[in-house]
């Protein structure tokens, strides 16, 4: 029976008085021989260049001065690697929960295992993150998942973040790495990318759909639909970052600005690969669904723009 509580806490703070500690996290990690991330240099190229994005597409972008180009990237860049940051930091309690969720030796070790490697993931990736942001979590996804690390059983966890999310993170930190203009970041996501693929498989070595019940069957698709809208929406906080600089779109430069970046193609895109990763042995069904309701389904640039206009919330946005 179910009756841990975990808390995700993403604000947790980092301390900054007790050096100790901060150097019994590097030893521990060089024991090992993994390497020590180190803070990128002031001249340190942007990690990811413009056109990964389409933003070369964007005419509004095009007509702004390079500087102002430069600062909405460099943003942008900001916001992304903060998301790893993290998403790497809730491995943290989510790995603590799997430990004692555990049902078998092999069970805790393997989550003992994996800890292990997101607080090595952390840590490479913290000195990239300014400190003022390492409390502040953006985008959507991150909210999506504190909530069912906290909220589910091993068994639905072992699908929604174990096979859907570990699975997920690899391909994500394997485009990133492949694209990214800074070497060191470079070879950081290469190697936390190959720990994810061990993780993601991991998942579906533990899973057992037979064990779902009644409730934690409407739950996981509940989630599911909730990752599927991540994506629907499009780079919501790309274009938080435009506006940050410009200024407030209105209804009609967002339409285009949506349109110009082909949202729409590059959600499409990802729905699939998000569908693949759902599509486990005995979920079948559960993605059928998803499909007939039409949640693999992109929303257009117009759509997006009305969510964009919804939710727009520069208070929270750092
Ligand atoms: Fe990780
Ligand atoms: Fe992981």
């Amino acid at each position: 029976m179910y009756n841990l509580k975990v808390e995700n806490d993403l604000g947790l703070s980092h301390q900054l008085q007790n050096a100790k500690v901060s150097k019994l996290i590097s030893g521990s990690i060089k024991r090992k021989n993994q390497p020590i991330s180190v803070a990128p240099e002031e001249d340190a190229p942007l990690f990811w260049r413009p056109d990964l994005f389409l933003l070369d597409r964007s005419t509004l972008y095009a007509r702004l001065d390079p500087l102002r180009q430069q600062r909405i990237l460099k943003h942008y860049n900001n916001v992304l690697i903060s998301e790893f940051y993290f998403l790497e930091k809730s491995g943290l309690a989510y790995c603590a929960k799997m430990i004692l969720l555990g049902e078998t030796t092999e069970t805790r070790q393997l989550y003992g295992l994996i800890a292990a490697d997101e607080a090595t993931h952390l840590e490479w990736i913290t000195p990239y993150v300014d400190l003022a942001c390492r409390t502040k979590p953006q985008g959507k996804l991150l909210p999506v998942l504190g909530k069912i690390i906290e909220d589910c059983d091993a068994n639905s966890l072992y699908y929604l973040v174990q096979t859907i999310i570990e699975g997920w993170g690899m391909m994500t930190y394997k485009v990133m790495s492949k694209a990214c203009q800074c070497p060191h970041l470079k070879a950081i996501l290469k190697n936390v990318m190959q720990d994810e693929a061990i993780h993601h498989e991991t998942g579906p070595a533990l899973f057992e759909p037979e064990k779902i019940t009644a409730q934690t069957a409407a739950f996981i698709y509940d989630r599911m639909k909730a990752y599927a809208e991540v994506l629907r929406v499009g780079p919501q906080t790309l274009v938080q970052c435009i506006e940050k600089e410009v200024g407030e779109l209105s209804i009609t430069e967002l339409e285009t600005l949506f349109d110009d970046i082909k949202t729409e193609l590059t959600s499409h895109l990802k729905l699939q690969i998000l569908k693949d990763l759902m599509l486990q042995p005995q979920m079948e069904q559960y993605v059928q669904r998803l499909t007939d309701e039409n949640y693999i389904h992109p929303y257009s640039a117009a759509e997006c723009a009305k969510i964009y206009q919804k939710t727009r919330n520069f208070e929270q946005f750092v």
